[in-house]
């Protein structure tokens, strides 16, 4: 079996996914039709074209800017719908979805509105296809802590429906240890910690995120590898890395796929994981990701297999459910005669 057959046929989890950020051009523009809102485009190829970055901060004004266009209940269902068919055709059989509470709040689209319109389409998929899905609500950390902590208050009606707490949006002078003290409470109410580090910050904010947040995973954490002692804490505690090729690409974190550190990580034993982040706007989906390794990396079947595996063992999924995903991986690649 060709390694692209395969990358397609194996069952994945994605466990870095802005739901903001699979905001497709062409429902961007019929939103935008439906609400009347006027946009600096003309036509959907406008938008695309404009998807060109120098940094982080270049694509997150053009996110914001975009998520504008999510006005009522039924833009959101249809915004998790067009990720969870992307799933589908992707083979990702579980997904963990951050979504940034304060880009709608702030503009007066309440939890009311957006968190009934995902989990509608999540009870489909789940009900229709099997698929399982956790939510994790994000903070924005180019806001204050104080904006952060009533953003928890204000999510209390719905918690049973979030599974983890994140931290996202301008990493550059926006250290982890600002949101120590709403972590903290996040922790104590039951959820599960993430936080964006090291991605375009240095890896003082790896560190911070490690030993102040008590963080269960970090998103991104490339430039780990600056820092020898913290590359072995990582790798000793076992604490996961969802990466993001495609989007440390297009967000000039590198400057060609073949600097990507991905596969080094990996051989020195980290748990990393393959992600999209936000696949509308970097130019892929999950398996666009893999495809993309491997045609710069040359990514071979066993490690392919073993980053799959590691989506799960880095997942929030229990212990069994981790056990049966990673024995299907293993059954597919007995009975497809993949070398290992
Ligand atoms: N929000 C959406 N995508 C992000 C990224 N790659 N880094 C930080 N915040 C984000
Ligand atoms: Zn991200």
């Amino acid at each position: 079996m060709s390694i692209i057959t395969l990358i397609k046929a194996l069952p994945k989890a994605e466990l870095h996914l802005h739901i903001e950020g699979s905001l497709s051009p062409i429902l961007m523009w019929n939103l935008a039709q439906k609400h009347r809102i006027s946009m600096p485009y003309n036509s959907v190829e406008e938008i695309e074209q404009a998807y060109q970055f120098s940094d982080l901060q270049s694509f997150l004004d053009l996110y914001y800017a975009g998520a504008d266009v999510l006005r009522d209940e039924d833009d959101f269902y249809r915004l998790m719908k067009d990720y969870l068919d992307a799933c589908d055709r992707d083979n990702i059989v579980h997904a963990e979805i951050m979504f940034d509470p304060q880009t709608h709040t702030n503009r007066g689209v309440g939890f009311d509105v957006f968190m009934p319109g995902f989990l509608r389409a999540i009870r489909d998929v789940q009900e229709n296809r099997g698929m399982s899905v956790k939510l994790i609500m994000s903070f924005l950390r180019h806001l204050t802590e104080a904006a952060a902590i009533e953003t928890l208050k204000n999510a209390e009606p719905w918690y049973d429906n979030i599974h983890a707490v994140g931290l996202d949006s301008s990493e550059l002078d926006h250290p982890p240890e600002k949101f120590e003290r709403v972590f903290s409470m996040a922790r104590e109410a039951g959820f599960k910690l993430v936080a964006h580090a090291g991605e375009e910050g240095p890896p003082e904010y790896i560190w911070q995120a490690i030993n102040l947040l008590n963080v269960d995973r970090i998103d991104h954490g490339v430039r780990c590898q600056e820092d020898a002692e913290l590359m072995s804490l990582i790798k000793h505690r076992k604490i996961p890395l969802t990466v993001c090729p495609l989007s440390n690409l297009k967000l000039c974190v590198i400057e060609d796929m073949t600097e990507h550190n991905i596969v080094d990580l990996l051989n020195a034993g980290l748990m990393v994981t393959v992600n999209s982040d936000d696949p509308t706007y970097f130019g892929g989906f999950l398996n666009d990701n893999f495809i993309a390794l491997h045609n710069a990396l040359g990514l071979t079947h066993s490690q392919c297999a073993q980053l799959v595996k590691n989506s799960f063992a880095a997942s929030f999924l229990t212990d069994e459910e981790k056990r049966t995903w990673c024995n299907a991986v293993d059954k597919l690649l007995e009975q497809t005669g993949s070398p290992v």
